[in-house]
C-alpha cells in the first residue's frame, strides 16, 4: 500500500464471555459454544452452496431452485431458478403451518391517554388478510409486479402492511425515512419513477404531528414544476386526524380497504426479482438506490435474525428492534428477518423520551420484551438522561441486546450491558450496512466472547478480511480496508439505473487475484483472538503528521472521559501536521466547560492514546448537530472547524450548533 496504513490505537482488553441461557431466562441457545461457531462457520466458506442449500430448504419455494450460487463479479445469483415469495414466508406460511393466532406484529402508539397508550396486535391470521387486501387495492389501480411503490409513513402497522402487500404482488418498494423532507421525497420518486405513494396524514413524534401528507403534497407539486411527475395515486393513511388538502390522485387508504377482499394468492417470484430498493446516501449528495432481491436477502436475513438474536419460537419471546422501517435496520429486522421466525416483532411509534426518558423501558416491561436492538446514539441519550429511568422499569425479560450502525464506544457498552441487561445480557454489536441486506460480522450471544467496542466475528458465509490497497491481507492489530472476499446471499445486487456508481463504489478499491472484492468503505483491524474492531468510514479517518488515526477512537476516549456524552472528532487544516484534530464535545449536565476542562481532556486523550491523538481544538456544545437519520453532519463540522462556517449567536462557552445543522440541512 502506497500511503501509510491506519493505524489503529484503541485498546479494550476486557472479555465478556456468554452467559448461561439460564442466566438470561433463554430456553437455549442456538449456538452454544465459539467451537461451534467455528465450525459452521469454516463450513459455511468452504461449502457455501452446500451450507446455503440447507439454510434455504426451511423456506418455502414454489420451485426449486436450479443451482446455489452463480457468481461473476461483481454479479452474483442466489438460487438460481428458484421461485418463491417473501411475504408468504413471513405471514401465510405460519397460517398454513396452523399458527394463524399467534401474534406476529405488536404496536404501541406513541400518545398516552390516563397513563395507558394505545396498543395493536396482529395475529399472522390478521396480517394475512391485511396485506391480502391491501394487495387487492393495489392492482385495483393497476400496480403489476415490477412496479415500483414508494411508501413515506410513520411506524405504524399500516407500514408493514404495505411493504409485505408489495412483496405479495412483487412490486419493489421504496420506503422513504418519514423524517425526511419534501425535496428528499421528489428526488427518490422520479429517480424510481414510481407511479404510486402510500402515505399517512401525519406521524406522532415526541407530541407533535409530523406533517406527511403535506410533505407529498408538496413533493408532488416540485415534481410538477420540474415536467417530471410520475405518480398517478396516492394512498392516505388516517393516523393523527390532522388537516389535510384532499387532491385528484388521493385515494383513502381505510376507505379502499373496507371494500377490498383479504384474499390475494402470492405472486410467485424469481429469487433474483428485486424486492425494494431503499436509497442511502452516498459520497456524493446524489443519493444511491441499493437492490436487494427476493430469495438470497429473504434467506440471509432469517437466518441471520435466528442466530445473532437467538430466535426460538413458542417460547415466550418478545423482539424489539428501535429502528424506523425507513432504514434498512427495520427493513431486514422488523419485517423481512424476523416474521418468518415466527417471533413476535414489537413497532413502536414514537419517540423515546415521550413522555418521559423512561418510555423505552415501560415499553420492555409492558409487553415482556426480550431482544431488544438500538444503537450507540440512543445508549449515549439513555446514559444522558440518567441510570434513575432504567432502574424504574422491570427489565428482567430481556434475553439478548443488540447494537448497530456505529462503532460502540466501550463506555456505552459496558453501560447498556449493566443498566438495561442487569450485568448479564449478551450485547450483539452487529455490523453490516445497507448495502449488505442483514449482518455481516456480529457476535452470537452464546458462543461469543465479547471485548466492548468490537462487532467480534463473521456471520455465516461471510469470509470478512481487513487488507491493503494491494489486496494482501493485514497482520493481527494493523488497521486496513474491510473486504468481503466472496458473495453472500443478503448482498446488494445494484445501485437502481446507474451499474458505474455501482462498480466505482464498491469493486474498484481493491482486488484479489486480479478478481474484484467487495469493499465497504469501512476502515478496520482485526485483533490477535479474530475479533473485528471497526475504525470508521474510511473518509472519517484523519490523517495526522502522516499517522492516521480513526476518528472514531479519538471519539471514545473522549467519551471515556467521564465529563463528556457525546463526542465528533473530524480533521482540520494544520500548519504543521498537515491536518489536526478538532473535537466537538457535549457534556454531562452539571459538568462546566471551560479551559481548564479542555486541558484535562487534551491529558486525557493523550494517557489513553498517545500525544498523536491529543485535538488541536476543543469546542464545547450543546448537542451535536446530527441528520434527521442520527449520523453526526461531519461535513458540517469539518466547516466550522475550518472557520469557513459563522456560526451567528452569541457563543460565549456552549455553542449551539443543531440550529446551524438545521439551516445547513434546510437549504439541502
Ligand atoms: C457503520 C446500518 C461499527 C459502518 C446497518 C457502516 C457500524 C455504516 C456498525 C452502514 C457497527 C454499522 N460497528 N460501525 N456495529 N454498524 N456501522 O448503511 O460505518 O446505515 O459502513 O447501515 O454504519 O450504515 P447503514
Amino acid at each position: 500500500m502506497s500511503q501509510p496504513s491506519i493505524e489503529s490505537t484503541l485498546h479494550e482488553d476486557r472479555v465478556f464471555q456468554p452467559p448461561a441461557p439460564s442466566d438470561v431466562g433463554a430456553s437455549d441457545w442456538l449456538v452454544g459454544s465459539l467451537a461451534e461457531y467455528e465450525t459452521m462457520h469454516k463450513r459455511s466458506i468452504e461449502d457455501p452452496e452446500g451450507f446455503f442449500a440447507e439454510v434455504a430448504a426451511g423456506f418455502h419455494w414454489y420451485k426449486a431452485w436450479d443451482s446455489v450460487l452463480e457468481w461473476d463479479a461483481p454479479d452474483a445469483k442466489w438460487f438460481v431458478g428458484g421461485q418463491t415469495n417473501a411475504c408468504y414466508n413471513c405471514v401465510d406460511r405460519q397460517v398454513d403451518d396452523g399458527f394463524g393466532d399467534r401474534p406476529a406484529i405488536i404496536w404501541e402508539g406513541e400518545p398516552i391517554e390516563n397513563g395507558v397508550p394505545e396498543t395493536r396486535t396482529l395475529t399472522y391470521a390478521d396480517l394475512q388478510a391485511e396485506v391480502g387486501k391491501f394487495a387487492n387495492v393495489l392492482k385495483s389501480h393497476g400496480v403489476t409486479k415490477g412496479d415500483v411503490v414508494t411508501i413515506y409513513m410513520g411506524m405504524v402497522p399500516e407500514l408493514a402492511v404495505a411493504m409485505l402487500a408489495c412483496a405479495r404482488i412483487g412490486a419493489p418498494h421504496s420506503v422513504i425515512f418519514g423524517g425526511f423532507s419534501s425535496q428528499a421525497i421528489a428526488d427518490r420518486v422520479c429517480d424510481a419513477k414510481s407511479k404510486v405513494i402510500v402515505t399517512c396524514d401525519g406521524a406522532w413524534r415526541r407530541g407533535k404531528v409530523v406533517p406527511l401528507k403535506e410533505n407529498v403534497d408538496n413533493a408532488i407539486k416540485m415534481m410538477g414544476d420540474q415536467g417530471e411527475q410520475p405518480v398517478e395515486h396516492v394512498f392516505c393513511v388516517g393516523r393523527c386526524h390532522n388537516d389535510i388538502a384532499w387532491g385528484a390522485l388521493d385515494r383513502c387508504y381505510n376507505e379502499e380497504m373496507s371494500k377490498a377482499s383479504p384474499e390475494y394468492a402470492c405472486e410467485p417470484m424469481d429469487s433474483e426479482d428485486m424486492l425494494f430498493l431503499l436509497y442511502t446516501s452516498g459520497s456524493t449528495g446524489k443519493p444511491k438506490g441499493i437492490v436487494h432481491t427476493t430469495g438470497g436477502y429473504m434467506v440471509h436475513t432469517a437466518m441471520t435474525a435466528r442466530y445473532t438474536f437467538n430466535l426460538i419460537p413458542d417460547s415466550g419471546q418478545v423482539y424489539w428492534c428501535t429502528a424506523d422501517c425507513g432504514w434498512i435496520t427495520g427493513h431486514s429486522y422488523i419485517i423481512y428477518g424476523i416474521l418468518p421466525n415466527r417471533v413476535p416483532t414489537l413497532m413502536y411509534e414514537g419517540g423515546p423520551d415521550y413522555p418521559t426518558a423512561a418510555r423505552f423501558w415501560q415499553i420492555v416491561e409492558r409487553h415482556r420484551v426480550t431482544q431488544f436492538y438500538t444503537a450507540p446514539t440512543a445508549i449515549r441519550a439513555f446514559m444522558k438522561w440518567g441510570d434513575e429511568h432504567p432502574a424504574s422499569a422491570d427489565l428482567s425479560s430481556l434475553q439478548v441486546l443488540g447494537t448497530v450502525g456505529e462503532p460502540i464506544n466501550p463506555e456505552a457498552w459496558v453501560w447498556y450491558r449493566e443498566h438495561i441487561g442487569r450485568g448479564v445480557c449478551p450485547i450483539v454489536d452487529t455490523y453490516w450496512q445497507t448495502e449488505t441486506g442483514g449482518h455481516v460480522i456480529t457476535p452470537l450471544p452464546g458462543a461469543t466472547p465479547c471485548k466492548p467496542g468490537s462487532c467480534t466475528r463473521p456471520m455465516f458465509g461471510v469470509d470478512a478480511a481487513i487488507v491493503d490497497a494491494d489486496g494482501a491481507e493485514q497482520p493481527a492489530d494493523a488497521g486496513g480496508l474491510m473486504v468481503i472476499r466472496k458473495p453472500w446471499p443478503g448482498m446488494l445486487r445494484g445501485v437502481f439505473g446507474d451499474r458505474q456508481r455501482f462498480i466505482d463504489t464498491y469493486w474498484s478499491t481493491v482486488r484479489i487475484d486480479g478478481e474484484p472484492v467487495y469493499t465497504a468503505g469501512d476502515g478496520a483491524r482485526r485483533d490477535a483472538d479474530g475479533n473485528f474492531w471497526i475504525m470508521g468510514r474510511i473518509d472519517d479517518v484523519i490523517n495526522v503528521s502522516g499517522h492516521r488515526l480513526g476518528t472514531m477512537e479519538v471519539e471514545s476516549s473522549l467519551v471515556a472521559h467521564e465529563a463528556v456524552n457525546e463526542a465528533a472528532v473530524v480533521g482540520v487544516p494544520h500548519e504543521i501536521k498537515g491536518t489536526g484534530i478538532a473535537a466537538f464535545v457535549s457534556l454531562v449536565p452539571g459538568k462546566a466547560a471551560g479551559d481548564e476542562l479542555k486541558d484535562a481532556l487534551r491529558a486525557h486523550v493523550s494517557s489513553e492514546i498517545g500525544p498523536i491523538a491529543k485535538p488541536d481544538q476543543i469546542r464545547f456544545t450543546a448537542a451535536l448537530p446530527k441528520t434527521r437519520s442520527g449520523k453526526i453532519m461531519r461535513r458540517l463540522l469539518r466547516s466550522i472547524a475550518a472557520g469557513e462556517t459563522e456560526i451567528s449567536q452569541d457563543m460565549s462557552t456552549l455553542e449551539d450548533f443543531s440550529v446551524v445543522a438545521k439551516l445547513a440541512e434546510d437549504k439541502e
